[in-house]
């Protein structure tokens, strides 16, 4: 109703609605690093592409008459109430985009009422993040280091600054071949801010040979070779278990194998997510992913989804498939390079507001009310 009321006063709104518009907008707007570093995925982009065609390939099916005038939005995940099945998902280095960088994404999700995930690579120290969201929810993603000593410290200072669940992104125990930022030789991590959440680590100081001013490369190159660790293995998560005794979700999970695994290694939660095209060239789209993991585990553990989430008939698609609730990446990170805070704002209303219309107009007055029978898969 604002935007109409809005529209009637000749107040348009500062950025689109039709959230599919803001990839272009971003383009025209910001500069080519910081759009390629956002926009980019692994290799040709095929993942990325089959994560939209999954999802393209399914129909809602609306059905009438069904009383709709009171909806309820909202979802139970990891033990907690949100006010409806969304979180802003991890995104590194978001100083790229914005000055404002995390603190304004994270303003942004404790202003809208949802979860924020704060990455392992973010530009603001987590503790900073903390305070820009008060006593909102928010959850900490892990890059699980190849030094014990530092992810024991990044596990001591989140649950110290209040972050409630930990997700530890499995996908990425290397970085992909990403060619938008080997063209652009783009090195973000250069600029010594983008990993602030390290360089102000005292695990992660006390292994460097000089204070990281004296040395910014060296103290790049160890960032660049323990913030992931291609010699894990599933038995490894014991160490996790033992040292975090919150909710763990693990972020990355495309085979219900691996679902199962995950149940068995006394985890919490998947996210079913191929981190938005960007790690594996030719891999499932996530949404075709998801249905199985869900059968697997949707009993045991709680399944979020992202990957290709863009609009609200998309949020509502991913629970009919099985999830719990979404994460959402990439629109969120072009809101908040297009208009800062209000930026992520405007998209998380949105995604919020059509996915309520979208629920409502289809049949269906809560999340729990939608299951397979909502959709048909269109070859
Ligand atoms: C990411 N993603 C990500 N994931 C993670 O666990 N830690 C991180 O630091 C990052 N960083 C990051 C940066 C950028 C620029 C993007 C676009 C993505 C992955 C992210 O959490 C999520 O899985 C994807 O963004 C979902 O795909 P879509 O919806 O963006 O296509």
């Amino acid at each position: 109703y604002e935007i109409y009321l809005n529209g009637l006063a000749g107040v348009l709104p500062a950025l689109p609605t039709d959230l599919t518009r803001l990839e272009a907008l971003a383009a025209e707007r910001l500069a080519p690093g910081p759009f390629g570093y956002v926009a980019g995925s692994a290799g040709s982009g095929r993942t990325e592409r089959a994560n939209r065609e999954a999802l393209d390939r399914l129909r809602i099916v609306p059905r009438m008459l069904r009383d709709v005038s009171a909806r309820d939005l909202s979802v139970e995940v990891l033990g907690r109430t949100l006010s409806a099945p969304l979180a802003l998902g991890p995104v590194g280095v978001l100083s790229i985009v914005h000055p404002d960088a995390e603190r304004a994404a994270a303003r942004a999700a404790a202003a809208q009422g949802v979860p924020f995930v704060l990455s392992s690579a973010s530009s603001t120290p987590m503790e900073d993040v903390a305070e820009a969201m008060g006593d909102a929810e928010r959850w900490f993603q892990l890059y699980w280091a190849k030094d014990r000593e530092v992810t024991r410290s990044f596990l001591v200072r989140a649950k110290a600054a209040g972050y409630t669940a930990l997700f530890v992104t499995l996908d990425t125990p290397l970085l992909a071949w990403r060619p938008r930022d080997l063209d652009q030789a783009y090195l973000p991590f250069l600029k010594g801010v983008g990993t602030a959440n390290y360089f102000t680590d005292p695990a992660f100081l006390a292994g460097l040979a000089k204070p990281v001013e004296e040395d910014l490369n060296a103290a790049v190159l160890h960032f660049v070779g323990m913030f992931a660790d291609p010699g894990k293995t599933w038995p490894d998560l014991a160490f996790l278990r033992e040292n975090w005794d919150g909710p763990i979700v693990l972020k990355g999970v495309q085979h219900p194998d691996d679902a199962r695994l995950a149940a068995d290694a006394g985890m919490d939660g998947v996210v079913v997510s191929n981190h938005g095209g960007r790690q594996v060239n030719g891999a499932i789209g996530a949404a075709d992913a998801l249905p199985a993991v869900a059968r697997a585990v949707g009993d045991r553990l709680a399944v979020l989804f992202d990957s290709g989430i863009r609009t609200g008939d998309d949020v509502l698609k991913a629970l009919a498939l099985g999830a719990s609730a979404v994460l959402l990446g990439r629109p969120y990170a072009y809101g908040l390079g297009l208009d800062g805070q209000a930026g992520v704002e405007h998209v998380i209303r949105c995604l919020l507001a059509e996915f309520d219309l979208t629920l409502a107009l289809s049949g269906h007055s809560r999340p729990g009310e939608l299951g397979p029978q909502s959709l048909q898969h269109v070859p």
